[in-house]
């Protein structure tokens, strides 16, 4: 018995490292889960090549809860999935529906490298209201050839662009230039821009502010059983897994594998909020919040859905110049979620961040630095999301 308490705490521990996306894996992906990051190559279908890039886009929880019906000729139409919904850590849908911005951006910038505007249609059967999403259309896409579009330089960094869990250098300020170009490519979207650098001045006790935030956050959700459990849902133990589903979470680490094989780790149940698996992960998360030299966030005014998705848009923007820029960066959503629990973090980063309430809101909020690359997240293939007669 001993000896079983002592691998299902370890074992625990570094699972809860990687649901939190914080790096605990080890190994590489299986080739087909990452298949989708070689870019269509010679695919000669305009609409598939350019939804083969927008697939590469960030998703919460690498949900990928994008469908496309392509049955009308010279037409996308992009829809929700509604199995792949986060209810507990994102009950309005906030996240989903910047998740699909970032899809729209990472198209749009596909189709201009064709030399096509994507003439983009937002929720053309009527918005979702606030609280729920439904079946109806996200956006209608058509394609219109105009030959004179300029290329924006960001679709050169679609297939290299990373979500970035590492420990960061601390010792490497993001430099002024970046956080300039950073701004920019916000630009064509709504959205506020802040950022805070180690090297601005009297920057230390607001990076500190912030760091406790984070953690706060994070360890709200971990000591939650019913957000913990959501992650769970999402986690892809080994390379079968992993290969079957690429989506969700990845563990590749061997150990964790093994004991996930033997049944010692169970998805199930969460741990006391005073276990070792939970106190190994916030130890964790603090080594990685403190290596942070500087945050971004954006801020809307209003939250209606079409914002949301403007936000995604953004982020995604934001997220590609950054890797231009050889920047790492990872969202920070814990604070910002609405769900009961997390009131006090959610107001508490909206006063930090100078996002008045209830008339703005912060949609994203990151960390940023430079950090050891890693391996691209899996996708399911273009063909997995589209839709069948
Ligand atoms: C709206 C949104 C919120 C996200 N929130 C988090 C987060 O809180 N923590 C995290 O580690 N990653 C977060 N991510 C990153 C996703 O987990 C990541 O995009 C996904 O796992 C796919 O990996 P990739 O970005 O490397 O392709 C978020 C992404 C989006 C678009």
């Amino acid at each position: 018995m001993q000896r079983r308490a002592f691998v299902r705490l370890v074992g625990g521990g570094v699972v809860l490292g990687a649901v939190g996306g914080l790096g605990a894996c080890s190994g590489r992906l299986p080739a087909e889960a990452i298949a989708a990051w070689q870019g269509p190559g010679a695919e000669p279908d305009l609409r598939r090549w350019i939804l083969s890039h927008a697939i590469l886009a960030p998703h919460s929880h690498n949900l990928q809860s994008w469908l496309v019906d392509l049955r009308t000729p010279g037409e996308m139409l992009l829809r929700c999935d509604p199995q792949r919904l986060l209810p507990e850590t994102d009950p309005f849908s906030r996240q989903i529906m910047m998740s699909h911005g970032c899809f729209l951006e990472l198209l749009d910038l596909a189709a201009r490298q064709r030399g096509q505007r994507a003439q983009i249609t937002l929720f053309p059967e009527g918005t979702y209201g606030p609280d729920q999403i439904d079946a109806r259309p996200v956006a209608r896409v058509r394609l219109v050839a105009e030959p004179t579009l300029a290329p924006d330089p960001l679709f050169q960094q679609i297939l290299s662009r990373r979500t970035n869990r590492q420990v960061y250098a601390l010792e490497r300020p993001v430099p002024a230039p970046a956080w300039q170009a950073l701004a920019e490519a916000v630009r064509p979207h709504p959205l506020r821009f802040g950022f805070i650098g180690s090297d601005q001045a009297g920057a230390a006790t607001a990076l500190q502010r912030q760091r406790e935030v984070a953690r706060q956050a994070w360890r709200t959700e971990l000591v939650t059983p019913r957000t913990l459990l959501e992650s769970y849902r999402w986690l892809r133990i080994g390379a079968s897994e992993i290969a079957r589903h690429r989506d969700g979470i990845s563990i590749t680490d061997p150990m964790l594998t093994a004991l996930d094989r033997l049944g010692l780790f169970n998805r199930q149940q969460a741990p006391a909020p005073d276990d070792t698996a939970i106190r190994t992960q916030l130890k964790d998360f603090d080594a990685k919040i403190a290596s942070a030299p500087g945050f971004v966030w954006l801020v809307s005014e209003g939250n209606s859905r079409v914002v949301q998705i403007e936000a995604g848009r953004a982020w995604a923007r934001v997220q590609l110049a950054g890797t231009a820029l050889g920047l790492a960066m990872h969202p920070l959503q814990q604070a910002l979620q609405e769900y009961a629990e997390q009131a006090q973090a959610h107001a508490e980063i909206h006063r930090l961040l100078g996002a008045e309430r209830p008339s703005h809101t912060v949609q994203m909020w990151a960390r940023v630095g430079h950090a050891e690359p890693v391996e691209p997240a899996p996708r399911r293939g273009l063909d997995a999301q589209l839709v069948r007669g």
